[in-house]
């Protein structure tokens, strides 16, 4: 089974060991908007944001009030701000209340990660719940369409918002069909939203991780799904490999870069 500490900050070296991420000022007076920013990816896409120079608001669910004081702290502890808003999603009066809120707080929004998701394994979909299928789709792809919608409103060129898909997008992960329908969605969403404002200076991407170490994982999949998360390399991701990604693409050190996905997947080759 992986190892069940989630690191933030720390990369892996050549040789084995690992590098606490050494930022450069990349995201120097940006205001950033995370969703799903108490825990796994977010959070530490939240540290490294901080480490960069970035103020940060994140949005999380109600119940996770203590991961989010966590990442706070440690954003803190890297120099940063985090304001916090807890709220659930799938209302888009919520994505709305976030929006303002982090406007509020920060005075405008530079970049928005997408990032919060739902999923549940079920083999069948003959066993798949109808609440969840429309659930998943709520939290998962409706509410990065509000977030970016009430978002963009109030964003300037040189903005960019990052999607959070997946791998199974690209394998179709049969156990998960309500999360991997929606990952493809935001691919899609994506590519379509890219093609709407790249001429407005806003740049549109994603990421799609392979396995990443995160809360999600033994929370929602079973012992023998868990035995075989991993990937090509041999080990799922950190959060802190995926958070590297992020901020490339939050950064201009990925300025000629538009309606693209990164596959920080491990190793595996797919196609798109
Ligand atoms: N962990 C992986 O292996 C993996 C692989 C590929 C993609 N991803 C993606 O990475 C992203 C982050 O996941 P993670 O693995 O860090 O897990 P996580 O459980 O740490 O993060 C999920 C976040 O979503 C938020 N969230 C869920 N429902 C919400 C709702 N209704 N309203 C507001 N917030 C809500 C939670 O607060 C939580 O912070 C997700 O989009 C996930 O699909 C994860």
């Amino acid at each position: 089974m992986p190892n069940p500490k989630p690191t933030r900050d720390e990369l892996p070296e050549a040789g084995g060991t690992s590098v606490t991420y050494k930022a450069a000022n990349k995201l120097e007076g940006k205001r950033a908007l995370i969703t799903g920013g108490d825990s796994g990816i977010g959070a530490a896409t939240a540290v490294l944001f901080a480490k960069e120079g970035a103020v940060i608001t994140t949005v999380y669910l109600p119940d996770e009030e203590q991961d989010a004081q966590d990442t706070k702290k440690q954003v803190e502890e890297a120099g940063g701000k985090c304001y916090l808003f807890a709220a659930d999603l799938v209302k888009k009066e919520n994505c709305q209340a976030a929006v303002d809120f982090a406007l509020e707080k920060m005075g405008g929004i530079d970049i928005l990660f997408n990032n919060a998701a739902y999923q549940m394994m079920v083999e069948d979909i003959l066993d798949l719940p109808d609440e969840q299928w429309v659930h998943t789709f709520n939290v998962n792809i409706h509410s990065y369409f509000y977030m970016a919608k009430y978002s963009l409103k109030h964003m300037k060129r040189g903005a960019v918002i990052i999607n959070n898909a997946s791998i199974n997008a690209y394998i179709g992960r049969p156990d998960l069909l309500d999360y991997t329908s929606t990952k493809g969605a935001i691919v899609s969403f994506t590519r379509g939203l890219s093609n709407q404002y790249i001429s407005k200076g806003i740049r549109v991407n994603a990421v799609a991780p392979g396995p990443v170490w995160t809360p999600l994982i033994p929370a929602t999949m079973n012992d023998e799904a868990q035995k075989q998360f991993t990937s090509p390399m041999g080990r799922p991701a950190q959060p802190s490999e995926i958070a590297s990604c992020v901020v490339f693409l939050a950064s201009m050190d990925s300025s000629c870069i538009s309606g693209q996905t990164i596959h920080c997947n491990g190793g595996t080759v797919v196609n798109g």
